[in-house]
């Protein structure tokens, strides 16, 4: 039988295991200054799933801003879930914690850079309309994607304002 896993907040002696866990998870890209530049930060919402003491998958939430706007939003990523433990609900449960908390705050709208095909199934639609901090290229258009909390049916626009550690073009492709 598979062991189940439970979330909660993010410990700052998780730290390790959430280094590691990206290595896996992205062999391919760094994002483990990413995570660490963030994590300390009082905008963000950090929340990891366990099993036992073995933490298995991580999400950041980032608050940021709309330019010239009183409405608040977040950012998802990185989401991250150990490749010994996908297809069990982790990611998918991880973002709709998220999500509830951040209703909960009166967050209006969360924004993600990810694969559609993967997003969709939590609820996102292609295509926000909201500026990124940096242009993001035609071909990953699709990739862009929003959801509102509030209720709303329609994308918010406007300039994304985020902390410092997104503002890097790498980040957006
Ligand atoms: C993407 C990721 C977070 C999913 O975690 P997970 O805990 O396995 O996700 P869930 O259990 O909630 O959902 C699994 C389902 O999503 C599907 N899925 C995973 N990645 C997908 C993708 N890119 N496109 C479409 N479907 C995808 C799986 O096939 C599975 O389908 P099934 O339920 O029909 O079997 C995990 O695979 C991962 O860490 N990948 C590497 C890092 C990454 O790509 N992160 C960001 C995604 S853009």
């Amino acid at each position: 039988m598979t062991p189940s896993f439970h979330l909660r907040a993010t410990s700052p002696t998780d730290q390790e295991q959430i280094a590691a866990l990206y290595t896996a998870a992205f062999p391919e890209e760094d994002l483990v200054a990413l995570v660490e530049d963030l994590s300390p930060k009082p905008g963000v919402l950090s929340l990891s799933a366990m099993i036992g003491a073995q933490l298995v998958g991580h999400v950041l939430f980032t608050r940021g801003r709309l330019e010239g706007r009183s409405a608040m939003v977040a950012l998802l990523g990185p989401l991250a879930v150990h490749p010994d433990h996908r297809r069990q609900g982790i990611g998918k449960a991880l973002i709709a914690d998220g999500l509830t908390r951040l209703k909960a705050e009166g967050v209006s709208q969360v924004l993600v850079l990810g694969d559609p095909a993967y997003y969709s199934r939590s609820g996102f639609r292609s295509g926000s309309r909201i500026i990124p901090p940096y242009p993001i290229p035609a071909e990953w258009a699709e990739a862009w994607q929003w959801q509102r909390l509030d209720g709303a049916e329609d994308d918010l626009a406007g300039r994304l304002v985020l902390p410092s550690p997104w503002m890097r073009q790498e980040l957006w492709g």
